[in-house]
């Protein structure tokens, strides 16, 4: 549940930095960009991503820091596990009136449970720094393992549209979802209950 992970939000002069159980999660730096372009440069990755071209390159990589380094830039953390790089989570805010959760692990680091972590983290960030109350995201009908991630977090499935895939060069239909101030805040309160025996 949303509750098992505190997510303690560290004030830094270059941004915020989340820390979860297992995670780090800060801003990407050009001192990141090998990394950044050896985790994504892969298809897998690519194809289950809106924005991500493939094959993915260094110069990819500095293109996105540099966008993530500017006033008014995305909402983008670095996801670290013991200091090294895993992944990227952030909010895109292209639809203002939208902001919309992204997330992606290199594929070495899948089915243990970072997504779920990190996303948890970045929505608590939302919620408290931002005065939105509504997070919009979305996965691809074939990815199983990010619509789960996001039911898990409370999100509600709200329709399919079609979106177009860089990597793809087409558009392939989409699972929409939302999430509401109301059950995220229901969702961290919902305190442990007891059960005794009379
Ligand atoms: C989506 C992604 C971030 C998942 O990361 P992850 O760390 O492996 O995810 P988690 O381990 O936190 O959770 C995945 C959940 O999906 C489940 N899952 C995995 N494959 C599944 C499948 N084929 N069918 C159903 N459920 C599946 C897992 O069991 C897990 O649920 P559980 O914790 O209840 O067991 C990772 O696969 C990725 O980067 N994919 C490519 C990019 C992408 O899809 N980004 C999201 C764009 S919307």
């Amino acid at each position: 549940m949303l509750q098992d992970i505190p997510t303690p939000i560290l004030r830094e002069s270059r941004g915020y930095v989340l820390e979860t159980e297992r995670l780090t999660l800060r801003k990407p730096t050009l001192a990141d960009v090998k990394a950044i372009a050896h985790l994504a440069n892969d298809r897998r990755i690519a194809e289950n991503t809106r924005r991500l071209p493939h094959p993915y390159l260094s110069e990819h990589a500095v293109e996105f820091v540099r966008a993530t380094a500017g006033a008014g830039g995305e909402t983008v953390f670095l996801i670290e596990n013991s200091s090294a790089p895993i992944g990227m989570v952030g909010i895109n805010w292209r639809e203002p009136d939208a902001p919309e959760l992204g997330y992606w692990l290199g594929v070495e680091h899948w089915g243990q449970g970072y997504g779920t972590e990190s996303a948890r983290a970045v929505i608590d960030y939302f919620f408290e720094e931002f005065d939105h109350d509504h997070l919009f995201s979305g996965a691809r009908v074939a990815n199983p393992s990010s619509r789960n991630i996001l039911e898990k977090c409370g999100f509600q499935w709200s329709g399919v549209e079609l979106h177009r895939f860089e990597a793809l060069g087409s558009s392939t239909p989409v699972d929409c979802f939302r999430l509401s101030r109301g059950v995220w805040s229901s969702l961290k309160n919902w305190g442990s209950s007891m059960r005794r025996n009379r």
